[in-house]
């Protein structure tokens, strides 16, 4: 596959050189929606490469880490945790209402997912003005006469519009099945979104039909941190939705330190948003988080190369981590701390 040439070659020596490729081989209309920043959330790894979550989870069982598949996927949730051989948490969004929810989780739990992750910052998907403008609505689910304008730029790439026929075109979401409709389509993710919003309640509820850990995504206020915790949730994830969802809301990194003082230990901080070197890992751990989460640095590796560009993805980002640390004079990742950042000189208060 001329992807994992691509992607094996020195050129890929770092997170933004997989940016560079995934946006050679990747049609505008999907490279822009996966870059871009506030938009619409119509995730679909499968559209970047046919190895979509599949391979993604493969990576990152491999790579010895976890992933967190999301409601909105190509795949089934069974052949997402049969391809990883690491831990698969299930990430809900409430789409399709509470009985959909319900039958995807209890195939979540008899797949053998460990946990269930709750995004609470999508309660409506926004309007994004590069998608209007490069087709994605036509591409998705537009008539034959209406994708014509958009033609061109597809056949501008060969191979990326070759792997997606083969692969079916564009794909329905195999976990969220309505009754008596089958799978929904892509297309409809936006419209079903606005009627997803989580609320306090929901979670109550959740708790009791998944009986098992849940983590809070999408908390950017010691308020809604507390909040979690009292509602049971064993970790929060500090997250803006990589800048995908409201413009203008601070960096995850900057509020991640009143965070960890609200959740005082009763919980696990995790953090994403920004994560493109080492360094960005370094700088959360110090920081008070316990993990920290990837999105466009392991979807820029899938969308370059598939599952091989995600392998490389990680490896760039754990030896740019491993580097840094000795660099620092750190011999472990248990022993940062603040100590180890200049929070004013770095912008954070
Ligand atoms: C293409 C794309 C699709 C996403 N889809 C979802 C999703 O379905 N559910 C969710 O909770 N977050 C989703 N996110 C947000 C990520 O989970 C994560 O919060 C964000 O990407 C982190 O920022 P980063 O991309 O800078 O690493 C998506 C992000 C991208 C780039």
């Amino acid at each position: 596959m001329s992807g994992r040439r691509a992607v094996a070659s020195p050129r890929a020596v770092n997170v933004e050189d997989l940016r560079r490729l995934a946006r050679r081989r990747l049609p505008r209309v999907v490279f822009d929606y996966l870059d871009g920043g506030a938009e619409d959330e119509v995730t679909y790894s499968r559209l970047m490469h046919p190895d979509g979550e599949c391979g993604a989870a493969r990576a990152a069982g491999a790579a010895g880490t976890a992933y967190i598949l999301s409601t909105i996927s190509g795949y089934t949730l069974e052949e997402v945790k049969a391809a990883s051989s690491g831990p698969v948490w299930y990430q809900l969004y409430l789409v399709g209402g509470r009985p959909v929810a319900e039958a995807a989780l209890e195939r979540a739990r008899d797949a053998g997912f460990a946990a269930l992750v709750v995004t609470i910052d999508t309660a409506v998907a926004g309007m994004r003005e590069r998608d209007l403008r490069n087709g994605m609505t036509e591409l998705l689910g537009g008539s034959l006469p209406a994708k014509i304008p958009f033609l061109p730029q597809l056949f501008a790439h060969p191979s990326w519009l070759t792997a997606f026929l083969v692969d079916g075109g564009v794909p329905r979401l195999h976990n969220v099945v309505i009754p008596g409709e089958g799978p929904m389509p892509l297309m409809d993710v936006p419209t079903a979104l606005a009627r997803a919003a989580v609320r306090w309640e929901d979670l109550r509820w959740l708790r009791e039909m998944w009986r098992g850990p849940i983590v809070i995504k999408g908390v950017l206020t010691a308020d809604d941190a507390r909040h979690a915790v009292d509602e049971g949730a064993v970790a929060v994830i500090v997250s803006n939705h990589g800048g995908r969802q409201l413009d203008g809301v601070p960096a995850s990194i900057s509020v991640l330190p009143e965070v960890v003082t609200a959740v005082n230990g009763q919980a696990e901080v995790l953090m994403d948003g920004g994560i493109r070197r080492g360094s960005d890992i370094v700088k959360a751990l110090c920081l008070g988080a316990r993990a920290v989460l990837i999105g466009r640095a392991y979807a820029y590796g899938l969308a370059a190369a598939g599952e091989a560009g995600v392998a490389r993805a990680l490896e760039i980002l754990r030896t740019d981590m491993e580097r840094t640390l000795r660099l620092l004079g750190c011999g472990a990742v248990s022993r940062l701390d603040r100590s180890f950042v200049a929070l004013q000189a770095a912008g954070y208060r």
